[in-house]
């Protein structure tokens, strides 16, 4: 049988054959046929706005692969810093590549004074660090002149490394802000992950991360890194497809990556579980949730209908985090709730199952983070995989992105002055 689908339009009887490439049709194509008729589509929810070589997302299976390598794999057997490379460059590094590629991200963890004295001890006290996070991005743009020069594929690796290694540092920054702590300064003879945890926790010089909590949070940077045309991912195109530095379409995805419907659900999961107080409580909250009254947050999925391979890896990284941190108290409510919903016909009739933030909460929560620092922690690693789709997007020379709309406001009227409204 042909690949292909055939469009006819009835008011003409015209009709165009477009194959089937890659499981899309080229809208262009049709374009060719009905000038002027746009393809009504909010959401995005059937159009592929792009081809991309980076992360395949199979959400019927359950499967995430990143430059077709098995998430569970790189989750056991790999670092966050080699998976920023597979991702950037399309291959596992060399030993000697990985070396050259963790001493380059290492050696730009610093932010310029002026970032962290003027500009982010300009925040008000209680500011939220996912704002503070999302505004400092931006702000980058302003210390690095040459980001502008985005045809030079040179110039922007150098601001890859810069995001890649910068973010982790300005959101330990804006969380030791939001607490009253002094700043702490990166520490170059660390990991990655480790690094991390001392800019958060550091309170005394010979601090030590704990191994098994700075694998668990490697783990989790793995795991976050990409994840194709997310709401965030696809903000990150749009904004680049203007020719934007990257810090500014960066700042636009961490945006997009705060909304609660987004980034934000590892936030609400907590509030809702401390709402539900108790296993006593969950048969009733389940039932509110299925009478329309409020989400069952973490779960479902644009694209994910099946159980989300990293909600099955973050759960076993809790159990770890767990031996070294104590239980947190709301697991039990936690796996009760997944138990409820994943027994009733409402959640798996509408394949709603949990995702990759119905557990993360619950470790981050365990490791001592504040829930306002969840999307933050979640904004760390998707940094490679905006930039890696960023890049993508450059040296495929996309089109600005410049969707249509169906007009369905009022016609033309005659302006009428502010004396004669009524
Ligand atoms: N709880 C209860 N019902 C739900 C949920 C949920 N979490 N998610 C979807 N539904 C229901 C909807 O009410 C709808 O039911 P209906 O057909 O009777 O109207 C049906 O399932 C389909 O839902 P949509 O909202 O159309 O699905 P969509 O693909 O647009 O939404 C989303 C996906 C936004 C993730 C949604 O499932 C949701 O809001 N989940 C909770 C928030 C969350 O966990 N977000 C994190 C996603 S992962 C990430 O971004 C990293």
């Amino acid at each position: 049988m042909a690949q292909s689908i055939t469009i006819t339009d009835n008011r003409s009887g015209e009709s165009v054959e477009i194959p089937i490439d890659n499981g899309g049709v080229d809208a262009s194509s049709w374009q060719k046929l009905l000038p002027g008729i746009w393809f009504f589509d909010p959401g995005m929810m059937t159009t592929a706005v792009t081809e991309s070589s980076i992360t395949e997302l199979d959400g019927d299976a359950g499967i995430l692969r990143y430059r077709g390598y098995p998430i569970e794999q790189l989750a056991e057997k790999s670092t966050y810093l080699e998976v920023t490379y597979l991702l950037l460059h399309g291959e596992l590094p060399t030993k000697e590549q990985l070396d050259a590629w963790t001493f380059d991200i290492t050696h730009h963890t610093f932010i310029h004074e002026n970032m962290r004295k003027r500009f982010m001890e300009g925040f008000h006290y209680d500011a939220h660090p996912m704002g503070m996070l999302v505004s400092a991005i931006a702000a980058l743009s302003t210390f690095y002149l040459d980001a502008k020069e985005i045809h030079d594929p040179a110039v922007r690796m150098r601001q890859i490394i810069r995001l890649i290694a910068k973010v982790p540092t300005l959101a330990a920054c804006a969380y030791r802000f939001s607490v009253g702590l002094p700043f702490v300064y990166p520490d170059n003879s660390l990991p990655f992950a480790s690094n991390f945890l001392s800019m958060m926790w550091r309170t005394e010089p010979n601090f030590e991360p704990d191994p098994i909590l700075a694998r668990a949070m490697d783990v989790l940077f793995i795991l976050h890194a990409d994840h194709e045309q997310n709401c965030g991912t696809t903000a990150m195109r749009v904004v680049g497809s203007s020719h934007a530095d990257p810090y500014s379409a960066a700042a636009g995805a961490a945006a997009a990556l705060y909304g609660p419907r987004h980034g934000g659900a590892n936030e609400e999961v907590i509030k809702m579980l401390t709402s539900i107080g108790s296993m006593e409580n969950v048969d009733a909250f389940v039932s509110d949730v299925k009478a329309g009254r409020g989400r069952l947050m973490g779960f479902g999925h644009r694209v994910y209908k099946n159980y989300d391979p990293r909600a099955r890896i973050i759960k076993q990284t809790a159990d770890e985090v767990f031996t070294v941190t104590g239980k947190n108290p709301l697991l039990d409510i936690a796996l009760k709730l997944e138990e409820v919903a994943l027994g009733d016909e409402y959640f798996t009739s509408r394949r709603l199952y949990p995702n990759v933030d119905f557990y993360s909460g619950l470790i981050y929560q365990a490791m001592g983070f504040p829930i306002d620092m969840f999307t933050v922690l979640f904004a760390i690693p998707r940094t490679s995989g905006w930039l890696t789709h960023w890049q993508e997007l450059l040296e495929q020379d996309q089109k600005i992105a410049r969707p249509r709309q169906l007009y369905t406001g009022t016609g033309a009227r005659d302006y009428v002055t502010l004396d004669q409204r009524s």
